[in-house]
């Protein structure tokens, strides 16, 4: 009875170190006898069972470090106040594309002198905020818009991933052309609107153009650069001369509008720029909520300089003060010229805070 075991057990096939393909098929015909007794056995010879052990394993390499790199890179941006830097690895461009210039998700449309700058550089302080250097002046001049989309973009800072690029130019606020315009480059980007009390602001506005045509005109020192406040936004007669430019910025319902008909009301955020200057960071938090952003800027980001009277601001590796050259002092005003036009701007704010659906509390005296 031993002996026909031992023979069936010989006439098993031992298939060669060949892939199951190239077995013969004499090699499987004398499994016929009874096939029960017989293992098949199907492998891949040594060599290629050795490369492709190796190339799974260097797969696998290479996928853990890409997501080791990843999550880390992520953990870097999401915990640390620091920007970090695109990777310097060869190959990091085509590997990690996260880092590139992308139009803005957000735009400070203005208003001027009310603190875009302040603003913009408070934002900053967020590690998931990118900022544009300088005023971009994309959607209000014509000569810049006709280059089209691409060197608008070019103009934006490197960013990842996740972060927020954010633009600001003041006078789109004024130029009628430009919420259609930024609407056709995304209808869903975020606004931002900073205003302040609109004497306060023309005040602030004569102040500036009286300093820039002071340093820009010694030619002809008896323009009206250099006539008070008072002689511009006052008529011979005493009426209000609502044709000068630093008053009829200020009238904002007169352009408010326009954006409104674009933009649904809650893509954009009105910030109180007083308030903004008197106390940040509540006001910050506003607009981390509005871009979508965990709270970052806190107390720690701001002291007050005495000398100054207002904040500055404190990152991680420096400590900067805002309005180096903007700080400058405003005129005195006559407090009768400023309560003739608080009494006329009243009616004008009502009308801003009709068409915003908030009520900014200005003094109408
Ligand atoms: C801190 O602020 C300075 C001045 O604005 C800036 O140059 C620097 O990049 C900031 N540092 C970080 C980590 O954002
Ligand atoms: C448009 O803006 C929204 C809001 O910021 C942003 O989420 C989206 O990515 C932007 N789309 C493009 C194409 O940039
Ligand atoms: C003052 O003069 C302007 C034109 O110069 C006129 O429109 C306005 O009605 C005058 N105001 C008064 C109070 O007379
Ligand atoms: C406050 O501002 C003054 C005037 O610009 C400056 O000299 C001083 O260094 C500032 N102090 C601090 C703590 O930043």
């Amino acid at each position: 009875m031993g002996a026909p075991k031992t023979d069936q057990r010989r006439s098993c096939v031992r298939p060669p170190h060949l892939d199951i393909l190239w077995l013969p098929r004499t090699a499987m015909r004398s499994v016929e006898g009874d096939p029960s007794d017989c293992v098949l056995v199907v492998g891949v010879s040594r060599p290629k069972m050795a490369a492709a052990i190796l190339v799974v394993m260097l797969l696998s390499l290479f996928l853990t470090f890409h997501m080791l790199y990843d999550s880390a890179l992520h953990t870097f941006q999401a915990s640390s106040i620091e920007r970090p830097r695109p990777p310097l690895l060869l190959l990091s461009r085509r590997l990690y594309p996260t880092a590139a210039r992308r139009l803005p998700q957000a735009i400070i449309i203005g208003v001027r002198k009310c603190g875009t700058r302040a603003l913009l550089e408070m934002l900053y302080l967020h590690p998931m905020v990118q900022k544009a250097a300088g005023e971009v002046h994309f959607f209000d001049r014509d000569e810049n818009y006709n280059r089209g989309l691409e060197w608008y973009r070019m103009k934006m800072p490197h960013s990842y991933q996740g972060q927020i690029t954010i633009e600001k130019s003041p006078s789109y606020f004024v130029t009628p052309e430009v919420p259609e315009r930024i609407r056709a480059m995304n209808a869903s980007v975020k606004l931002i609107l900073i205003v302040r009390e609109p004497v306060t602001r023309a005040i602030s506005d004569y102040t500036q153009l009286r300093t820039h045509a002071a340093t820009a005109s010694t030619v002809t020192p008896s323009s009206s650069s250099q006539r008070a406040f008072e002689q511009l936004a006052l008529m011979s007669n005493g009426s209000i001369n609502e044709q000068y430019r630093p008053l009829a910025i200020s009238i904002y319902h007169n352009y408010v509008h326009r954006w409104l008909e674009v933009f649904p009301r809650e893509q954009i955020l009105v910030v109180n720029g007083d308030l903004l200057i008197e106390d940040p960071v509540p006001q910050l938090q506003k607009i981390e909520k509005f871009l979508g952003l965990e709270s970052r800027i806190g107390t720690h980001n701001f002291y007050f300089n005495e000398t100054k009277g207002f904040y500055c601001l404190r990152n991680e590796t420096s400590d900067r003060c805002l309005r180096e050259s903007k700080g400058r002092r405003h005129p005195r005003v006559d407090p009768f010229v400023v309560s003739k036009l608080r009494r006329y701007f009243g009616e004008h704010n009502q009308k801003f805070y009709e068409l915003i659906g908030e009520d900014l509390g200005w003094p109408e005296e």
